[in-house]
């Protein structure tokens, strides 16, 4: 076989900045939060597209770079044979993250490609050395690592292990942190024994490709904040005032401001990006519609075990969310007109969320629609600064 073509990212394809870079040039951070799991965030028998199968998810990446979005990342889960249950069975199915994003690379040229691992589950620091500088020279530099430590205490069972207190999980992912980002950085072997795991003349090369890939991080407590100002680069924020948007817009100041100054006082920059779950039709009718159309075909069982789920678990995000808004989902929920929705983004930066992770019910029409209705609002109201795609 002769290979004629290169199928390397050019990192310097558009303006020789790393793709978060760019992403944080733009007044709005968009994001598409992947339906890697059956039923997406939405568990409700309502019809739709929405497929958990690698080549939808694959599509919509590459539909997503397109029409300019920044970057792109799914959930990682463990559950049962049931998943949450139900008729739908919700959440049975669900891909692996980093192994979308491995598969994502090569299709993409621009946009973000985050991965979301449990480094808990069984994971050791050199692991994630070596698969991550990968993952980062096999997208030109566009890889980040959603650093997740696990709250659901049925998962960490799975891999027989023992149920880790809530705080000693952000100790134990400092570490772990630490380590990784030392083998990304020493051009020696590392021999460190550390209060959970150790390296014996350990090393990692190559290193990643712009010295460290973009950390990201989605606590809410105390503890959570404090790793995320010390470690991350990007934090997904939930509301603490729950799902409702005017809610989320009283209670979100307080609650970002806090995080940035955090992350100041260790002489650092960090970037908040909320998950709204986004309804948007031409008139507040048709919303209504598709609403109750959607809460309609709820799948009470597994809807309820999500409830039961949250509620047993000891996070501290997503407090106050209602049983309606759950069979719906997103962290926060935005159902209007295009223009409403443009008119919430412009609150919400001021409430300071620093981007958008967005979710939909029914996806691929759904990113069409808000590409030709809601980007172009979003341009004109300044939270986009960049071109129309053509074409
Ligand atoms: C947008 C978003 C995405 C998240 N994705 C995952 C995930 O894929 N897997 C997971 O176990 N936890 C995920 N989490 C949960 C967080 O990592 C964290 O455990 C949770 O927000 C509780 O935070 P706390 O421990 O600081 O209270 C996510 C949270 C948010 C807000």
């Amino acid at each position: 076989m002769t290979i004629t073509a290169s199928t390397a990212p050019d990192l310097n394809s558009i303006d020789g900045l790393s793709a978060f870079e760019r992403a944080c040039r733009q007044p709005m951070m968009l994001g598409l939060f992947l339906p890697i799991q059956n039923g997406g965030w939405t568990p409700s028998t309502v019809p739709r597209g929405t497929d958990w199968s690698f080549d939808y998810n694959a599509r919509l990446v590459v539909r997503a770079e397109e029409v300019g979005f920044d970057l792109v990342f799914g959930l990682a889960q463990w559950l049962g044979a049931e998943g949450w249950g139900g008729a739908t069975r919700y959440r049975r199915n669900s891909l692996d993250p980093m192994l979308v994003t491995s598969g994502v690379a090569a299709l993409t040229r621009n946009i973000m490609l985050i991965s979301t691992i449990h480094v808990l589950y069984g994971w050791h620091p050199l692991h994630l050395a070596k698969f991550g500088a990968t993952l980062d020279h096999m997208t030109g530099g566009r890889w980040g690592l959603n650093l997740v430590t696990g709250f659901h205490k049925d998962e960490i069972a799975m891999f027989g292990l023992p149920r880790i207190e809530h705080d000693a999980r952000y100790d134990m992912a400092a570490e772990f942190t630490e380590m990784v980002e030392r083998l990304w950085r020493e051009e020696a072997d590392v021999t460190w024994a550390g209060d959970y795991w150790s390296l014996e003349e350990a090393f990692a090369s190559p290193k990643p490709v712009r010295g460290r890939p973009v950390m990201v991080n989605a606590g809410s407590s105390d503890a959570g904040i404090a790793y995320a100002a010390r470690y991350s680069d990007l934090i997904f924020i939930t509301s603490p005032g729950g799902a409702d948007i005017d809610a989320a817009l009283d209670s979100l100041p307080a609650h970002t401001r806090r995080i940035k100054a955090e992350a100041a006082r260790h002489g650092r920059e960090v970037r908040t990006i909320i998950n709204p779950m986004i309804i948007c039709r031409e008139s507040e009718a048709e919303v209504r519609a598709a609403r109750d159309r959607i809460l309609a075909g709820e799948d009470g069982v597994a809807v309820d075990n999500l409830m039961g789920g949250f509620a047993g678990g000891d996070q501290t995000s997503w407090r106050g969310h209602r049983r309606e808004q759950r069979i719906i989902g997103g962290n926060l929920q935005l159902f209007g007109t295009p223009e409403q929705i443009v008119d919430w983004f412009v609150k919400l930066k001021a409430a300071g969320c620093d981007g958008m992770q967005i979710a939909f019910v029914d996806f691929a029409p759904e990113l069409e629609h808000f590409a030709e209705r809601i980007l172009p609002l979003m341009r004109e109201a300044g939270l986009r600064n960049d071109a129309a795609p053509v074409g």
